[in-house]
């Protein structure tokens, strides 16, 4: 079986146990109480605190809005509830289940549509989007699925559309290295060499480059403006600290990153945001 294949069987099977467990009560109240989550996530949680940079909040009521990877789907109910209509496509089945609990429950404007399955096999409608969206969804796809989706995300948005992913950054090798020696809720240490290698025999990340110049130079390719934010550059130190101290150090940390001179933050960062604008058709 081919890398991309056996990579997509892996992330639908991890991710249709883990969403086994999602509680559609726990989204419903982050929708019933838009404003007060998004004040809370966007400065305390790096995934929001990227994703929803620079007001993005702001920018989608209207918009038609399909997100890639949608996960357990809190992000396509807030985006919703925001005033897109949003289309969720996930390799995991549950999604979709998550997705029709959520249109039952909630009156969104339009409901949620859900795309079943594999989205390069998925019929689309060319010049559609408005926008498309990742969180923490492009480093599961190996290089060669990368360029399929973005050949595709090329087609399916309208000309002056927009991509937003938010990933990890890995654009510093020494600070990578640290990072995996240091054991993490769920990953053992690289040190721990057994356990590790059992954590690795099924997690769902591909091998592949993380680094910024990549999504850069993918960027470059396919769009006409490419702009990388990075996040985490003082926020990624919290994990070593104690559990207690962890909401307030890294709210802190965003509000100070932002200072450090761009150049730096870029090689030291931990995650980004990664806006693509103006699809060269
Ligand atoms: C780290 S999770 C992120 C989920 C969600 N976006 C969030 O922020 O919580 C990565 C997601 O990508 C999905 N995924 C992985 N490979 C995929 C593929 N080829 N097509 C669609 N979804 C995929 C997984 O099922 C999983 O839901």
């Amino acid at each position: 079986m081919d890398t991309s294949k056996e990579n997509t069987i892996k992330n639908e099977e991890f991710y249709d146990k883990q969403y086994e467990k999602v509680n559609i009560e726990s989204i419903l109240n982050k929708i019933n109480n838009l404003n007060s989550f998004l004040i809370y996530a966007t400065a305390t949680h790096t995934s929001w605190v990227g994703l929803y940079h620079n007001n993005f909040k702001d920018q989608l009521k209207g918009k038609k809005v399909l997100e890639l990877g949608c996960g357990d789907c809190t992000n396509a109910a807030i985006m919703s509830a925001l005033g897109a209509e949003v289309h969720g496509n996930d390799i995991s089945q549950k999604s979709g289940k998550i997705i029709k609990a959520l249109n039952e429950k909630y009156n969104f404007k339009t409901p949620i549509k859900f795309i079943n399955g594999d989205f390069l096999k998925a019929k689309i409608v060319e010049n559609d989007y408005d926008i498309i969206v990742g969180k923490a969804f492009v480093h599961h796809l190996t290089h060669a699925q990368e360029i399929e989706f973005t050949e595709k995300i090329v087609k399916a948005l309208k000309p002056n559309g927009m991509v937003r992913y938010f990933e990890p950054a890995v654009n510093n090798k020494i600070l990578d290295e640290i990072r995996w020696r240091i054991p993490v809720h769920g990953r053992p240490s690289k040190f721990q060499k057994e356990k590790f290698a059992i954590w690795k025999e099924n997690d769902p990340h591909p091998e592949r480059d993380n680094s910024s110049k990549r999504y850069i130079k993918i960027g470059n390719t396919y769009f006409k403006d490419v702009i990388i934010t990075p996040i985490g550059t003082i926020e990624r130190f919290h994990r070593l600290l104690p559990k207690k101290y962890s909401i307030k150090f890294r709210r802190l940390a965003f509000k100070i990153e932002k200072y450090i001179p761009k150049r730096l933050n870029l090689i030291l960062t931990r995650s980004q945001l990664i806006v693509y604008k103006n699809p060269r058709k």
